[in-house]
């Protein structure tokens, strides 16, 4: 399972870029608001930092608006894909971009259903929200697990992204259910990286150094 990182803050990505281990960058409306910053110029600096998939999410209503932004959009970096929400619209936009060679990725999904029609619109990528499955009372782990087993019955390309991971244990049981991407926030990665017997360990070590 490859892993992306879920934000549009630059330092963030800048930073667990560093430790050699992302492979692309998700980000939403939500997050791009939320660093107050222009749109365009967050998404060039992200193409700057990382070699991979960079999804930016298209905010027209119809197949037509969200062409005419995903073609804009693409016109920024070879790695830019086109983020578009789950629903008819959608789907035709996502036959459109992909006949003129624009990569997609399928936003929203909260059922396998969704996940099969956003693959056979030609999705090159397609996001089921865990943490937002398992906010309502469902186990979002089920979703990703259902995806992973229908694509792979029928031998379907589209990529699932494991997104809206809220903890660690996301991330590893989206890996045993076969998602191919985990998209995870900063502090997930962070939380990832630690283990508390790692730093007594090492300070066990420093110390039996010290005292030799
Ligand atoms: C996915 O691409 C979305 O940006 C993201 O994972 C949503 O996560 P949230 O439910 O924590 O907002």
């Amino acid at each position: 399972m490859k892993l992306f990182i879920d934000t549009a803050n630059v330092e963030e990505i800048r930073e667990i870029g560093m430790w050699g281990v992302l492979a692309g960058v998700t980000t939403n409306p939500s997050l791009i608001a939320k660093e107050g910053r222009d749109f365009e110029t967050v998404i060039k600096e992200i193409t700057e930092i990382v070699d991979g998939p960079i999804s930016a999410e298209v905010m027209g209503e119809t197949a037509e608006q969200m062409v005419k932004e995903g073609k804009e959009l693409s016109k920024l970096h070879k790695n830019i894909v086109i983020k578009i929400p789950m629903n008819a619209e959608g789907l035709k936009a996502v036959k459109a971009l992909k006949q003129k060679g624009i990569k997609t990725n399928v936003t929203l999904i909260f059922s396998a259903n969704q996940a099969l029609l956003a693959a056979r619109a030609g999705a090159s990528f397609v996001s089921p929200f865990v943490g937002r499955m398992d906010d309502i009372g469902n186990i979002g782990m089920d979703l990703i697990r259902d995806i992973a087993n229908i694509f792979e019955l029928h031998g379907i390309e589209t990529e699932i992204i494991s997104a809206s991971i809220r903890h660690t244990a996301h991330v590893m049981e989206s890996a045993l259910a076969g998602a191919h991407i985990a998209t995870i926030p900063y502090k997930v990665f962070n939380q990832m990286l630690n283990h508390p017997l790692t730093d007594k360990g090492i300070e066990r070590f420093k110390a039996d150094w010290n005292n030799r």
